[in-house]
């Protein structure tokens, strides 16, 4: 899936701003954006959506015993063809319930003698066909055994048929049933959305079947490896239309059940995984093009499509999947192209094969009303989701445990497909944002895991579900981008084509990728790699962390170290490789770029690497290698004093990382927290987006941790200091703000200079807010204010009001036609500083009327982030836990969200305590939060501990910088 979900990368930037102003949320790295990483909701088996779970609690172990004990198929029985009919009934049965029904027969082979069918489905009712559940056939002329009974087993979702005696080796079967579903408005397999289209409540159904809920819509074999072919037909009403995954073939109007209907078959599927099908009825309209033959689609609301707001994903959508035809040396497997915006949609994105989905912020976009972050959301989602239509979807990973390389790869080369399509926007710089930070933040901590884990330890549906997370997107990006870096980029994308060329609608380990690259590696003269792409790999894929490399320039000594951001922390996972990598590091002397360097043991000397009088080292250049770099005093001296003199002289990225690392090294107590300071003294001339962010990202940090103390005082003192320069830039390069910047960087950069400017209260900044807010409360037809500062004035203008400031933009959010508009007013919605007003917003999270339920945990957090709302949120969390819980605990993401969006300004003991006594009350009912609960415990008493024993140099540092 596309990772986000919340808040999108960008905006979850942007936010930064906010929170240094001290007005509200800024949702930490790590839980910001994601494009797809909400997906998966899921914890089947553990809490039921309806709460009627009959599993075991997480607690009580299950020792399996029957075959249907086990989560995972039997290897005997392997489909080859499905044939399934849908009908989904848009308007409600007698009870009030929507349902759908469904016939579907599935070809299977039999490749191991077995009396047993077992075949996944969950809350499907079965129902007679001909006085049978299920009929089976023999194909070819063989009989088939007799049924002696049929039962569901619900825990591991299992629908299964015990036979009279065994099946047949090498013989093919048809398997038959017909049933009935809800159609639930849960987000999961099957399910239904709706909307109001001018007042008139339209209802649609959709499906998201990653990972585990194609068998919420139909009985199949639901593992990713058991490929098959699929013949669909949805049965519809005439004034709607039908997609799925391949493309129409054909329709007849009828009628069933008294009920007029049209039937819209498809042609038959290539052979793919179940968790890539797709179902869409609806009265959506598209607009299209075509890019040799190719059909392209952009699906959404009448009234969206009306409005021009799928123009944008039209027109990038061609030019990404040319750049990935060529990329792979592959051409797009399928007959067209179909992507929908929806109204509900639980993760960012999901790449169903030929039929990708989307929340409406990930794909809609307006030109007078989408900041350009919306716009690069948009064309960084569609170039994950298309990356996955050949890697991940013509080629994919045998089982999850792997899911780290289907989106750790999609997450690296989104940003070359978006780069293609848009050429002067610098995209491929931002992965050190986006994905290399945030990976480098929870990979530090020693609860991390590596990347790549055995099959046998991810089996059920909760466990598949902690597979989506930072670890396995952005760290998983980070690792493939530098193994892109030293191949080079032609020898990589040349092992990519081979892989994907050889396995092909077949399975894969992520061995299989390494063993293809090497083939090409091989057979590339002058390619100097020390050790095989294996040998190299397993030390970033099969321990966690990552490295400190330290260079000594007096000695030219290099040596590394697994970097933990509280050294005290144990790690009390075993390493293969006791901690030490294989680190390929690209470095340059006195501004020269050098020749790579291998550090290949704990420490090394490399003469070329020492320096005297003025020379100086820089190494990992571009941030290619996922490392963290320290350096002797004298050569951060030299760094510092360059990035005073003449910081051009340094690549962009590295800017950025200098500022990162040393903050982080400070952290670690690997380097004083004074020197990481000074690396943000040369700010004041910087005009570049990425060092800024890098930097307020950093500082955010200390904001957290002291913006209830004496220390915020100085602080903002010194941000001033820092920030104005940037403001009077902008002012003037706008001419007094009635212009953006032309570049894309320099728009994120003026809307950082403006809501730091405003927090920190430059002069005029507030004023300029509250101008633009009052001259659209004043006239709400005509928005002054510019799409990409929406965000920031928005916060800023109702943290600076009352109830009439925060009731209008209540009101703005209820009419909002855009959902990225909708998006910007709920987050700045939770900026004001008037309690009852943000306990009033809290109750609202629980009201689906008001705030959808995509939308609440979200919500909830934006309230966290506010330094007021923190207390009223975390009290309104633990009041509410168990409806919370069970509303909205089924995705993964939401949860760790919410745990991560309300702890992490706790940095007092009284919280630790809150915080542990809420575990305990609740021990069994985190599910996969688990880890986010222990990882919140972890970074308090490390944010205690911080705080403790910085405070006081802290303090010091910005007085003597501000008087
Ligand atoms: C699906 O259609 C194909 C081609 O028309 C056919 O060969 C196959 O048997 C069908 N599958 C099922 C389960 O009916
Ligand atoms: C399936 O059967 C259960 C139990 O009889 C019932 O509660 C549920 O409503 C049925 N679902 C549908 C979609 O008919
Ligand atoms: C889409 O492309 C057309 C043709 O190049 C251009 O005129 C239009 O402005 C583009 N639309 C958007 C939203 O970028
Ligand atoms: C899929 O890959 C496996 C293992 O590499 C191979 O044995 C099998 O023949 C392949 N199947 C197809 C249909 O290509
Ligand atoms: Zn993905």
């Amino acid at each position: 899936m596309g990772k986000v979900y919340y808040v999108s990368k960008n905006i979850g930037l942007g936010l930064l701003v906010l929170v240094i102003s001290a007005l509200v949320t800024i949702i930490a790295l790590s839980i910001a954006y994601d494009k797809e990483r909400a997906k998966n909701q899921g914890q089947p088996g553990h809490r039921a959506s309806d709460g009627s779970s009959t599993s075991p609690p997480f607690t009580t172990p299950f020792t399996p015993k029957e075959p249907w004990d086990y989560y995972r198929l039997p290897k005997s029985l392997i489909p080859e063809s499905y044939q399934v009919t849908l009908w989904p009934q848009l308007q409600p049965n007698a009870d009030g319930m929507y349902v759908f029904t469904g016939y579907s027969s599935v070809i299977f082979r039999c490749v191991k003698e077995t009396d047993l069918i077992i075949i996944h489905s969950k809350k499907l009712n079965f129902t007679t066909v001909l006085g049978n559940h299920i009929i089976l056939m023999g194909l070819g002329g063989v009989t088939p055994p007799a049924i002696r009974r049929t039962w569901l087993v619900e825990r591991t979702e299992y629908l299964v048929v015990q036979l009279r005696w065994k099946l047949t080796v090498g013989a093919s079967y048809k398997l038959h049933s017909k049933f009935t579903g809800e159609l639930a408005d849960d987000l999961q397999g099957f399910y239904r959305s709706e909307y109001t289209d001018n007042g008139v409540k339209k209802v649609l159904a959709t499906s998201q079947m990653q990972a585990t809920f194609a068998r919420k819509a139909f009985p199949c074999f639901d593992e990713p490896a058991m490929k098959a072919t699929f013949n669909v037909t949805l049965i519809h009403d005439r004034g709607t239309v039908a997609l799925s995954n391949s493309k129409e073939k054909d329709y007849s109007d009828t009628v069933k059940d008294g009920v007029p209907v049209r039937v819209t078959t498809f042609e038959p599927t290539k052979t793919m995984s179940t968790y890539l099908l797709a179902f869409l009825v609806s009265e959506f309209i598209s607009i299209q093009s075509s890019q040799n033959h190719l059909l392209i689609r952009i699906w959404a609301q009448r009234k969206a499509i009306a409005d021009g707001q799928g123009e944008y994903a039209l027109n990038v959508t061609g030019p990404i999947l040319q750049f990935y035809g060529k990329y792979y040396n592959v051409s797009y497997p399928l007959s067209k192209s179909d992507q929908v915006a929806l109204p509900d949609f639980n993760s960012g994105a999901m790449e169903n094969w030929g039929l990708v989905m989307y929340r409406e912020t990930g794909l809609l976009y307006d030109p007078t009303l989408s900041s350009t972050g919306n716009k690069e959301r948009i064309v960084t989602i569609i170039s994950h989701e298309l990356a996955h239509m050949w890697f991940g979807n013509l080629v994919t990973l045998q089982w999850w445990n792997d899911l780290w390389l289907n989106e750790g790869f999609a997450s690296y080369v989104e940003y070359l497909g978006a780069d293609y399509a848009e050429p002067t926007w610098n995209m491929k710089d931002y992965i050190l944002l986006y994905d290399m930070q945030r990976a480098f933040a929870v990979d530090a901590l020693a609860s991390s895991h590596p990347l790549s884990r055995k099959e046998e330890e991810v089996n059920e549906p909760s466990e598949i579900n902690e597979m989506f997370n930072t670890i396995s997107y952005s760290k998983g990006a980070a690792v493939l981008r530098m193994l892109s870096e030293f191949l080079t980029e032609p020898v990589f994308a040349k092992g990519i084509s081979s892989y994907l060329n050889t396995f092909a609608f077949n399975n894969t380990v992520y061995e299989d990728l390494w063993n293809h690259l090497q083939k090409v590696v091989d057979k590339t003269p002058g390619l100097h790699v020390p050790y095989s792409v294996h040998e190299i790999m397993n030390r970033w894929t099969l321990q966690m962390g990552f490295p400190v490399v330290t260079i000594d320039t007096q000695t030219g000594t290099v040596s590394q170290k697994h970097f933990l951001l509280d050294p005290s922390s144990v790690v009390e996972r075993p390493s293969p490789f006791n901690y030490t990598w294989f680190i390929p590091i690209k470095w340059m002397k006195n501004g020269l770029d050098q020749q790579q360097y291998w550090l290949l043991k704990k420490t090394d000397v490399h003469s070329s690497m020492r320096v005297s009088g003025e020379g100086w080292v820089l190494a990992n250049t571009n941030v290619s290698g996922y490392f963290r770099v320290n350096y002797d005093a004298n050569n951060w001296a030299r760094l510092l004093s360059l990035l005073n003199t003449d910081h051009k002289a340094l690549p962009v990225m590295n800017r950025a990382q200098i500022i990162d690392d040393a903050f982080n090294l400070a952290r670690a107590q690997i380097i004083s927290t004074t020197l990481a300071l000074k690396t943000t003294k040369y700010l004041s001339k910087e005009r570049d987006y990425i060092p800024w962010q890098s930097a307020l990202k950093n500082l955010g940090y200390y904001i957290l941790m002291f913006e209830r103390t004496e220390v915020y005082g100085p602080l903002q003192a010194y941000l001033k200091k820092q920030i104005k320069p940037l403001f009077e830039y902008f002012k003037t390069i706008t001419s007094d703000w009635t212009k953006v910047p032309a570049g894309h960087s320099d728009q994120y950069n003026q809307i950082d200079a403006i809501g730091i400017a405003c927090g920190v209260g430059v002069e005029g900044c507030r004023e300029l807010i509250q101008g633009w807010y009052k001259q659209w409360m004043e006239n709400p037809n005509q928005n002054p204010i510019h799409p990409n500062l929406k965000s920031t004035v928005y916060c800023k203008a109702i943290a600076f009001g009352g109830a009439e400031e925060w009731d209008f933009a209540w009101r703005m959010f209820e009419n909002a036609s855009l959902a990225s508009e909708a998006s910007k007013l709920r987050s700045a919605m939770a900026c004001t500083k008037i309690p009852w007003l943000l306990n009033r917003y809290l109750e609202y999270t629980l009201d689906p009327a008001k705030i959808r339920k995509q939308d609440a945990t979200s919500t909830i957090q934006y309230i966290a982030g506010n330094v007021i709302g923190l207390p009223l949120a975390w009290n309104f969390v633990r009041e509410r836990w168990s409806y919370i819980s069970q509303q909205y605990g089924r995705g993964l993401f939401a949860f760790h969200n919410l745990v991560n969006g309300i702890t992490m300004r706790f940095s007092t003991e009284f919280e630790l305590q809150e915080l542990k006594e809420f575990k305990e009350h609740h021990h069994a009912g985190f599910g996969s939060a688990t880890l986010a609960m222990e990882q919140a415990i972890e970074k308090t008493t490390a944010n205690i501990k911080w705080v403790t024993e910085n405070k006081a140099e802290v303090l010091k540092w910005f007085t003597e910088e501000t008087t």
